[in-house]
């Protein structure tokens, strides 16, 4: 419907990006489902057309009756969404028009009409990326590939397109990772060795803000990380970007060393353990871990240029306070009373993120604490203790809390030696 439109107003319409990429690389005996579809609208001549891109997203947006519209920059790119309408699911519709020239010609001109795909295909990342399918007539079903993108797909290459790829978008390291990893294909040597450029010409600055703030380039960033962090694939990833260097796009100390891909995974076991329900962000805890490892005085500053969680940013600004705290008074602590309540100070992602980096000893006493002491119950309850002739107040949480600390210091164990120990 969306080649129509385009084809009733004598535009050309191209599918690009990610949408051709995976549909190539696809089991040709599957369906692909595509969530979100990159459209190029291209080929026209009148100045007035430049806002193709809007024109067709409203134009779809009446046919398949809803969908949300955004418009971005300056009406050049539209966005449709959809929530799981009956013909087309849940889907992102980015319809851009390209960058074009206009030429006093027909917009069936191929010459002009291949210089601006083109041109708007050469600004992207990767070869295999930068592929555009005809979606309107003449010749629809056609693949245009200027830049060896359906090789570099057959021979599972990542490539830029030029040098300055990186230089000019350095979150487009994080990407080349991603889709290595993801789609098991090579870094090919010469653009590995752009990023290995971009990395040793100090292209994180950039990104830190240390030239002027750029926070697109740190959202871009992060949403790379989350990207990667929540993938099943991370581990991998990971690793790959320590190897490049490219965690220096972090904080230019940040090193994937032995202990921390250590602390990392240990972390990540325990995520699993205490959080299986995944109540809390486990990528950006992943990320956290990382943060942390970092000496004190960067992590919040690390963490707020990221835009974490306003909790997020909060732990890593007070882990060091707590840390200390913990290591300080746990070694001066022998009941486990008084452990449970210097534990109960903090919340589980902290006491977590300490276990990880502290020391054997003090690791033991939060996991026993995170695994046993937190769920020792009393003997009696509240309910018990009315049953008893107590009225909820005050003296009442006192009495619980007074038996809570007795049990946990094995001072009682059940009923019997719990109502002699109130009577007393
Ligand atoms: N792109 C780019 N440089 C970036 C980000 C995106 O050139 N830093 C281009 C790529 O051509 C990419 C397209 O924009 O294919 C769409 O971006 P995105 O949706 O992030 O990537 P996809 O390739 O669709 O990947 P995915 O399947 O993971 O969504």
């Amino acid at each position: 419907k969306a080649s129509r439109q385009a084809e009733k107003r004598g535009w050309h319409l191209y599918l690009v990006g990610g949408a051709v990429r995976d549909l190539l690389l696809a089991d040709r005996q599957k369906q692909v489902l595509l969530e979100d579809i990159d459209l190029v609208v291209d080929g026209f001549h009148k100045s007035a057309d430049v806002g193709a891109g809007v024109e067709l997203a409203k134009a779809l947006q009446t046919i398949y009756a809803g969908g949300r519209l955004e418009v971005h920059g300056q009406f050049q790119t539209a966005a449709l969404l959809w929530h799981k309408n009956p013909d087309l699911g849940s889907l992102w519709i980015d319809i851009a028009t390209a960058r074009t020239e206009f030429y006093p010609y027909p917009a069936a001109n191929p010459e002009v009409e291949a210089s601006s795909i083109r041109q708007d295909l050469y600004r992207r990342d990767f070869t295999i990326n930068a592929l555009a399918m005809r979606l309107t007539n003449p010749r629809v079903g056609e693949l245009l590939d200027f830049f060896g993108g359906l090789l570099d797909l057959q021979s599972q290459q990542i490539r830029v397109l030029h040098a300055n790829s990186f230089i000019e978008d350095p979150t487009r390291i994080y990407r080349a990772v991603r889709f290595a990893v993801r789609l098991g294909f090579e870094i090919e040597p010469q653009t590995e060795s752009y990023i290995r450029y971009a990395i040793a010409s100090g292209i994180y600055e950039q990104i830190q803000g240390k030239n002027g703030r750029a926070p697109a380039l740190e959202t871009r960033l992060k949403s790379e990380l989350k990207y990667i962090l929540q993938a099943p694939y991370w581990k991998p990833a990971l690793q790959l970007l320590a190897n490049l260097e490219a965690l220096r796009c972090i904080h230019p100390s940040l090193e994937l060393d032995e202990n921390l891909w250590w602390q990392v995974r240990l972390f990540d076991r325990c995520l699993q353990k205490f959080d299986p329900q995944k109540t809390l962000e486990h990528w950006q805890m992943r990320l956290e871990v990382l943060i942390a490892y970092l000496a004190p005085e960067f992590r919040g500053k690390v963490a707020n240029n990221l835009q974490l969680s306003a909790d997020s940013i909060e732990r890593l600004q007070n882990l060091d306070k707590a840390e200390t705290n913990i290591t300080k008074t746990l070694s001066a602590l022998e009941l486990k009373s008084e452990i449970v309540q210097l534990m109960r100070q903090y919340n589980l992602p902290t006491l977590i993120l300490i276990a990880v980096k502290t020391s054997r000893p003090i690791r033991q006493k939060i996991w026993r604490y995170l695994t046993e002491w937190n769920y020792i119950k009393t003997p009696l309850n509240g309910n018990d203790l009315k049953a008893l002739g107590y009225k909820p107040g005050k003296q009442f949480k006192e009495i619980l809390d007074t038996l809570l600390t007795a049990t946990l210091d094995g001072k009682i164990d059940n009923r019997e030696s719990a109502e002699a120990f109130i009577a007393e």
